[in-house]
């Protein structure tokens, strides 16, 4: 595949591309756990695109499965009129979700999961006639996508910047980034579980009756992959429980067996009232996204004549024929070839790679949880961000895809990942760190 001549018209998402342009990272084809690049060299890819293709590229179950559904039925609507994959698929995840969740609401991505989530709660109280219950808490480095709501409630500063007013009634529980105490944990920092105490603070500070909903990532991933700390989100649940707060979690990355178990509240045994999910859900072979909520929620909207809406929400492409034949052909992969749990088996070998990097140049902490990882940098004096963005194109030319979010590199390779191929993960990633 040829580089395109004109690389101006493309005004790229979240990319230095000015940067870019000058030395374009074009990828052509993929396969497996490796890209190809548009000058045939093979990239290693240790992110999994972007979280996402947990099932590895180009899996000729799923291309198939798409490629006959779009040559059956392309396209029908799922707004009073319906196709049957959109039930099944709403019947799969029911099944492999927690028990307690038990209707799917489909969206085209983890944006338009969290901005649903965040609809779902507020909609759920308007119709129990708790109509002062708007107030939406997400988290300090919290990542929820780019929508409206997706940055008010998340806490990344730079997407929120440019953008306001934001959507009021929201507010936020600091984040659980705590070097002081927990610099170097493996797997569950020790120490923060008091961080979920200040959801009592924002309750003081509005009320018993007004906030809806705490949203959180049960790992922080955009952000540098922020683990729980030991009980911190069993103490949420509980103080939610206690307050008649809805828990949402948003597991656009760690659904569908990033941690080692199907999702990452089954991994922390912590069960939300709504559950984001996207990415893995069809391993990003078609964008799509679902949002799951309990009976009682679903039930709530089931209320007034017959023959009207029930929830005035949803998309053109809410359960797009080829996505749910897409997400049908994944989750048959993730349980065929124990996907879902896989990281469970690789995670020592994993946590140990990552932490003997402990010892490279300007490597101030390394965090690890399942098949996710982060080595953060101390920043370069006046040019945060420039040391790992350094990294990020030295492992490119090395032959690595890694993310790099602040100065942190975050890993989350497929979960088809060999043994071998994590080893080669870490050493390029060690060569990377010693020559920036
Ligand atoms: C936790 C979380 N929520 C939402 C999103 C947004 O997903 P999308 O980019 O598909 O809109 C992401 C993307 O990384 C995410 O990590």
């Amino acid at each position: 595949m040829q580089t395109p001549n004109d690389l101006d018209a493309f005004f790229m998402p979240f990319t230095a591309s000015r940067q870019f342009r000058q030395t374009p990272r074009l990828l052509a084809s993929a396969e497996g756990m490796y890209y190809k690049t548009t000058d045939g060299r093979t990239i290693l890819d240790g992110t999994a695109g972007l979280w996402c293709v947990n099932a590895g590229h180009c899996r000729p179950e799923i291309t198939a499965a798409i490629a006959d559904q779009l040559g059956v039925l392309d396209y029908a609507p799922n707004l009073q009129v319906a196709h049957p994959l959109a039930f099944d698929l709403a019947n799969r995840l029911r099944a492999i979700t927690p028990a307690n969740l038990t209707q799917a609401f489909f969206t085209n991505s983890g944006s338009e999961s969290a901005d649903t989530a965040m609809k779902i709660a507020r909609a759920y109280f308007h119709a129990r006639g708790e109509t002062e219950r708007t107030i939406l808490i997400g988290r300090a480095r919290g990542y929820h996508g780019v929508n409206y709501g997706g940055i008010s409630a998340g806490g990344i500063p730079n997407n929120r910047a440019a953008f306001g007013p934001l959507l009021p009634d929201t507010d936020h529980l600091p984040d659980t980034h705590d070097l002081a105490r927990n610099a170097f944990s493996r797997g569950q920092p020790e120490h923060g579980a008091d961080f979920a105490d200040h959801l009592e603070v924002l309750i003081d500070k509005y009320g018993p009756t007004r906030i809806a909903a705490v949203m959180v990532e049960p790992v922080a991933g955009s952000t540098g992959v922020l683990v729980p700390p030991v009980g911190y989100l069993e103490r949420l649940r509980e103080l939610c429980t206690q307050h008649g707060i809805l828990l949402i979690f948003d597991e656009v990355i760690t659904g569908f067996g990033r941690l080692g178990a199907a999702f990452g509240s089954d991994y922390f045994g912590v069960t939300p009232d709504i559950m984001a999910l996207a990415k893995g859900l069809t391993s990003a072979t078609i964008p799509m996204g679902a949002v799951m909520v309990s009976q009682e929620i679903h039930d709530a909207f089931m209320d007034g004549p017959e023959h009207l809406i029930e929830f005035f929400h949803g998309y053109t492409y809410s359960g797009h024929p080829a996505a749910c034949a897409a997400a049908l052909a994944t989750i048959d992969i993730y349980e065929r070839e124990n996907l879902l749990t896989r990281a469970t088996e690789l995670s020592q070998q994993w946590e140990d790679g990552l932490h003997a990097l402990a010892d490279c140049p300007h490597v101030i902490d390394i965090r690890n949880i399942g098949l996710m990882g982060a080595v953060e940098l101390a920043p370069i004096d006046g040019a945060p961000v420039k040391r790992a963005f350094d990294a990020f194109r030295a492992a490119f030319d090395k032959g690595v895809l890694i993310r790099t979010t602040g100065d942190t590199i975050a890993l989350s390779p497929p979960l088809i990942i060999t043994r071998a191929e994590i080893d080669t993960l870490f050493s390029t990633l060690r060569a990377v760190l010693h020559e920036i």
